[in-house]
């Protein structure tokens, strides 16, 4: 397993001792309700969402100056002189004290909230792709700068599921963290069981609401949901892996029949993406699997997000809130602003209980993966040759019909990595 370290500045050992000892919520009284100036980027979905809650907000203090959008020839829904279409004139301009960033594209996003952190300004952000993919590099630069970097809306929506490890589970031994993570898939799935919908006129549906993402392939795929499994695990579990660690099998190639062969065993097909403690590992991945209608996530409906904490000594906790959408995001949003508005931080404390004078090479934590292990599996298939990538260990029913073939089966855990990358027309879902 990765155990190399790297040596840390001075301002990241005083900034990770802090953590340690004191915890980084407000400073009492200093900075408490001050008036922030807020630089917006984007005003799509969440951005307008955003907009409207503020404008209702009664008591938080806070505005938003100028509006950084793309496109020019958009027809706005409030007056054109609130936007720009130059990111400097919001990174430059002094008054801007919080920056808000919204835009669906995560390298843009990267760029500009790196450059506002190190100018040491606090920033929002609901980009959980771009968090995830680069979360070693905030961490590493929030060590040294000690601003704020809040992203409670990137990870379920209006749940709030962050600052909750961060302050409820700061110390509490968790077990598992798995969930519902991704309304436009839920959503799709929701409307083919109860209203008996396509799987493409259901997403179309998904797309109209503002439920799924600028490429819905994002949501379908399951990747979504595996950023933001990242983000909870380094705030769960103090882990830092990449998006690229974790195995994600989407609901792409669902269909009506296995909506219905779930109906007949009267259970739901749920995409859930989830992580336990193995022993020293971590069992780790996002799969659609067959929940039964009476447990917590076989109740999650349409857009609506769930996650469910299990401790060591607190035993199991349920969260549910609506994932996505344009005003539950912004809340979210919203709440973040708020808590800028008293210098709130988040403490990181799983990650700093690693740290003990020397940064450990959080680039080997995939190691701390466990792979080893066979799962059960109903595989629909189109072309039995798809199954040859499989490492299928015990087939246990075999369905063959005209139009429909299926196996359920146990089958190794790592082969199913071959499959990520390469189109294919396989329904994966994971029986009990
Ligand atoms: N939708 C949801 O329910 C939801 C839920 C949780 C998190 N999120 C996250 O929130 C973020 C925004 O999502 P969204 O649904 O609001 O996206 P969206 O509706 O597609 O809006 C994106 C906005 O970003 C602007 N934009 C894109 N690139 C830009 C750039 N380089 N500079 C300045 N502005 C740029 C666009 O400008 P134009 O208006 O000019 O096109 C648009 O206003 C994403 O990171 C997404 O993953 C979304």
């Amino acid at each position: 397993m990765g155990r190399s370290t790297q040596k840390l500045s001075q301002e990241q050992k005083n900034s990770a001792q802090e953590g340690l000892s004191a915890g980084t919520t407000a400073k009492a009284g200093e900075c408490n309700n001050r008036k922030l100036n807020i630089g917006l980027f984007g005003f799509g979905c969440v951005g307008q969402g955003l907009y409207d809650v503020l404008n209702h907000s009664q008591s938080l203090k806070a505005e938003i100056g100028k509006i950084c959008v793309k496109d020019r020839n958009k027809t706005r829904s409030i007056h054109q002189s609130n936007f720009t279409f130059e990111q400097d004139d919001i990174l430059s301009e002094k008054k801007h004290d919080l920056i808000v960033e919204l835009i669906d594209d995560a390298d843009a996003a990267q760029a500009l909230v790196t450059g506002s952190l190190r100018k040491g300004r606090s920033v929002v952000s609901a980009n959980k792709k771009m968090i995830a993919e680069n979360f070693e590099h905030f961490f590493r630069l929030l060590l040294e700068k000690r601003t704020s970097f809040l992203y409670e809306a990137a990870c379920g929506g209006s749940i709030p599921i962050i600052r909750t490890l961060e302050e409820y589970y700061d110390n509490e031994l968790l077990r598992s963290i798995r969930g519902i993570l991704n309304g436009s898939s839920n959503y799709v799935l929701t409307k083919m069981e109860l209203d008996n919908l396509s799987y493409a006129d259901a997403l179309k549906q998904a797309q109209l609401s503002g439920f799924a993402e600028s490429d819905p392939y994002l949501d379908v795929s399951g990747t979504d949901s595996k950023y933001k499994l990242c983000i909870l695990t380094a705030h769960a579990f103090g882990l830092i892996l990449r998006p690229s660690d974790i195995l994600n099998l989407g609901i792409q190639n669902i269909s009506e029949f296995d909506i219905e062969y779930a109906r007949q065993r009267n259970k739901r097909i749920r995409l859930i993406a989830g992580i336990e403690r193995s022993g020293e590992e971590y069992i780790v991945k996002v799969l659609p699997k067959f929940v039964s209608r009476t447990e917590s996530l076989g109740t999650t409906d349409y857009e609506f997000n769930c996650i469910e904490v299990e401790g060591v000594y607190s035993d199991r906790q349920f969260f549910s809130g609506k994932g996505a959408g344009s005003h539950p995001t912004g809340s979210a949003v919203l709440s973040d602003i708020s808590a800028i508005t008293y210098d709130y931080k988040y403490g990181y404390r799983k990650l700093k209980k690693r740290i003990n004078g020397h940064f450990p090479d959080f680039s080997k934590d995939a190691d701390f993966i466990d792979k080893e292990f066979n799962l059960r599996l109903y595989i629909r298939y189109q072309n039995k040759s798809e199954l040859e990538k499989l490492d299928i260990n015990k087939v246990v029913e075999e369905y063959s019909s005209q139009s429909e073939e299926y196996i359920i089966a146990d089958v190794g855990f790592t082969s199913l990595f071959k499959l990520l990358g390469e189109p294919n027309a396989l329904f994966i879902c994971e029986d009990e």
